[in-house]
């Protein structure tokens, strides 16, 4: 967090320039760090002040970020939610500062749309379903039970309940698909690997692994491997992201599918928050265009890939 008190109501810092305070869930992944260097990298563009928090991956801290802004009396406030859920209060204090707020990449469970302006972020439902699609097309001539684990995203943020509920709706058509084990591993390589491990050790007919991100699928490959086994034959994998280190592993195999997840919400954010503080309107959903990649297209935009 910058240490600066601001001072003029809706003008922040005091110097003309736009204050924008951004709470960010932490550095849990690949696609964390490019998120937050995007942010960074696009406020010093536009010549605005970013006041940065990390929570840590805790909800209580995001909540005293945004107080703190509020405090400060910053121009907009954006924020990316690490779950979906416990917002309204805290929301409701930024309401009555007048101090317009943003959702980036995750969204709230909050019936109430008035107290943000603005959500942008992919449709994190519809990369599950993207995944499960990957995987009806790849076993349509198999008769035998198709045996999937999956490694959730941290409990209660949106793209693990989304990234769930689209991949469960759409292999749920046919009954040879069978989830056997389903668990968190937090969005982490670290978490990943262990919780494969003891997929691996009580499970002996896995089929497919389902993560819902590159890191975790990279860790989980560590686990594949030390178990003798060759991830992306012996188990196929689908992960969501694509960032560079899941890209290499998909191109070299390891990896069989992977639905992309930008994070490069920077740009965007800046002139969603440069027209909120004008006072002008914005899309209550501004979403973010994706596509997937195979073994042969990592291959091809892997030596231009940014992040
Ligand atoms: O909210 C986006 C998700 O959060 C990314 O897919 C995951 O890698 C990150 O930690």
């Amino acid at each position: 967090c910058g240490d600066d008190e601001g001072g003029d109501a809706g003008g922040g810092g005091g110097d003309g320039k736009l204050v924008l305070g951004f709470a960010q869930v932490g550095a849990e992944s690949g696609w964390r760090t490019a998120n937050t260097k995007s942010i960074q990298e696009s406020a010093a563009e536009a010549g605005y002040e970013l006041k940065f928090s990390d929570a840590q991956g805790k909800q209580e801290n995001q909540i005293k970020a945004i107080r703190s802004f509020i405090t400060q009396r910053v121009d907009v406030i954006a924020f990316s939610p690490v779950v979906e859920s416990g917002w309204d209060t805290v929301l409701k204090e930024a309401q009555d500062a007048e101090i317009p707020v943003i959702l980036t990449d995750r969204a709230i469970d909050s019936p109430d749309e008035s107290l943000y302006e603005s959500f942008i972020g992919s449709d994190f439902v519809l990369e599950g379903e993207k995944a499960g699609e990957w995987l009806v097309e790849e076993y349509k001539d198999e008769t035998e039970p198709v045996n999937i684990v999956e490694l959730q995203g941290t409990p209660g943020a949106a793209p693990a309940n989304d990234r769930k509920a689209g991949f469960a709706e759409v292999i749920k058509a046919d009954p040879k698909f069978k989830v056997i084990a389903s668990q968190t591993g937090q969005f982490t390589r670290t978490d990943g690997k262990q919780v494969m491990e003891t997929f691996l050790n009580s499970n002996d007919d896995i089929d497919v692994l389902y993560a819902h991100n590159d890191d975790m699928g990279l860790g989980a490959i560590e686990a594949i491997e030390a178990a003798g086994l060759e991830p992306g034959k012996d188990i196929k994998i689908i992960t969501v992201d694509a960032v560079k280190d899941g890209m290499t592993a998909l191109s070299e195999g390891k990896i069989n599918f992977i639905v992309e997840c930008s994070p490069l919400l920077g740009p965007q954010l800046m002139e969603l928050a440069q027209t909120v503080a004008d006072g002008g309107t914005v899309e209550k959903r501004v979403l973010t265009e994706e596509t997937t990649f195979t073994p042969e297209q990592a291959k091809e935009v892997l030596p231009e890939r940014q992040y």
